[in-house]
């Protein structure tokens, strides 16, 4: 059988925590005047804390001092982090769980490859941390998506070349980034956002385990 190396992006894909990304965001740029829509967020998924601090800033025309970054910075974490510290089982997305549990039963290394600095502890709170070879997360790289770095540095730790990657991301960041890796992207969630990537499932129930064989046989 051949042998193929799986990454996934956490937010969005595998928990449905862009939601409260979103609304930790919203109430921080809201409350400094600024307003935030679903469509600028949009712009925002995949991308680290820092840049997307930038963007909501550059949108306003804001500038603000270090100091202040930092802070606001810190800000949204701790909101962001009370939304997830009441996380279970229960928000892991459809068949994502057992999308794994096939992968893992046909002998395919899986690794996360996710812009978050909370990733680890997102997938200890949901109980997934076992089922991944390699975890590459915010705090492993220097450059955000849609740089490629997340996804090479998770490829190389699989021992698997880029060519034979496949990345699941429901990110426009994120799919460009697998795409500049030369990896196939599939991207979860809507065509009409994620047009750039291979294919487009609305969700792992959508893609169903027909298309993951098609992949490891590629
Ligand atoms: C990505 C999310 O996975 O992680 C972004 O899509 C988020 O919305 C980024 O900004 C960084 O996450 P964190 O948890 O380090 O702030
Ligand atoms: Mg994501």
């Amino acid at each position: 059988m051949n042998t193929k190396g799986f990454i996934f992006d956490l937010d969005g894909v595998i928990v449905d925590t862009a939601k409260y990304h979103y609304l930790a965001w919203k109430k921080l740029a809201n409350g400094i005047g600024i307003d935030f829509t679903e469509v600028q967020n949009e712009h925002l998924k995949g991308v680290s804390r820092v840049n997307s601090l930038e963007k909501i800033l550059a949108w306003a025309n804001k500038t603000i001092s270090e100091g202040q970054f930092m802070e606001l910075m810190a800000k949204k974490n701790d909101n962001y982090l009370s939304y997830i510290a009441k996380m279970d089982e229960g928000e892991i997305l459809p068949d994502v769980t057992e999308t794994l549990d096939f992968l893992i039963k046909q002998k395919q290394p899986i690794a996360l490859g996710s812009a978050s600095k909370n990733a680890r502890e997102i997938l200890k709170k949901v109980n997934l941390f076992e089922k991944f070879d390699i975890i590459v997360d915010g705090n492993d790289v220097t450059e955000a998506k849609p740089n490629p770095e997340v996804f090479l540095i998770a490829a190389n730790g699989l021992g698997i070349k880029p060519e034979d990657c496949i990345v699941f991301e429901d990110s426009v960041a994120g799919v460009q980034a697998a795409n500049t890796a030369k990896m196939i992207s599939v991207g979860i969630g809507q065509q009409e956002v994620l047009y750039e990537a291979n294919d487009v499932f609305i969700d792992f129930t959508e893609m169903g385990t027909t298309y993951i064989n098609e992949l490891i046989n590629k």
